[in-house]
C-alpha cells in the first residue's frame, strides 16, 4: 500500500532542532523506523518548508487516491490553504491522519488549535516517532 508521509516546515531539522521537545532522531531515521516496523506500507517520506509545495502534494494525493499521514508542523495552527487542500481528501474518501511528535495540547496556547483536525480522519500526537508508526498502521487498517 502506497502512503505519502508528508512533513511541513522545520521538520527537516529534526535531530538538532529543540531535541528536548522533538528527540534526537532525524526525519530519515523516522523513515527507516517506519520501513522496519510497518513493512506492509510503501512509505514515501517527503518534507518541505513551503506551504505551496505541501498543498500541491495533497492535490497529488487526491488525484492519485493515495492515503496521507501529515505532520503539518506550524502550518497546523494557521494554514487555511492546507486545510482546504485536506478537505478534498475527505471529499474523495481518501484517509488523512494528522500526526505530531509532541503533544501540542501540553504546550503553548497557540498550539492548541489545529485548523487541519476537522478534516482529518484522525489525529495522533505526543508519541514521537511512534505517532508516525501508529498513523501508518491505522492507514493500513482504513484501506484494508
Ligand atoms: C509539531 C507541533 C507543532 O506545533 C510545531 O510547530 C512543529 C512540530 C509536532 O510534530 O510536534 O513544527 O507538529
Amino acid at each position: 500500500t502506497d502512503i505519502l508521509v508528508l512533513n511541513g516546515p522545520n521538520l527537516g531539522r529534526l535531530g538538532t532542532r529543540e531535541p528536548e521537545v522533538y528527540g534526537s532522531e532525524s526525519l530519515a531515521d523516522i523513515g527507516a523506523y517506519l520501513a522496519e516496523t510497518v513493512p506492509g506500507a510503501d512509505v514515501q517520506l517527503r518534507q518541505t518548508d513551503d506551504e505551496a509545495e505541501l498543498v500541491r502534494w495533497i492535490h497529488e494525493a487526491v488525484d492519485r487516491r493515495i492515503p496521507v499521514v501529515l505532520n503539518p508542523a506550524a502550518f497546523t495552527h494557521y494554514s487555511y490553504a492546507l486545510r482546504d487542500a485536506a478537505a478534498q481528501l475527505k471529499t474523495a474518501g481518501v484517509p488523512l491522519v494528522e500526526v505530531h511528535l509532541s503533544n501540542p495540547h501540553s504546550r503553548e496556547t497557540f498550539r492548541h488549535t489545529s485548523v487541519i483536525s476537522g478534516v482529518a480522519s484522525g489525529v495522533i500526537a505526543g508519541f514521537g516517532r511512534d505517532s508516525y508508526r501508529l498513523a501508518v498502521e491505522q492507514v493500513l487498517r482504513l484501506v484494508a
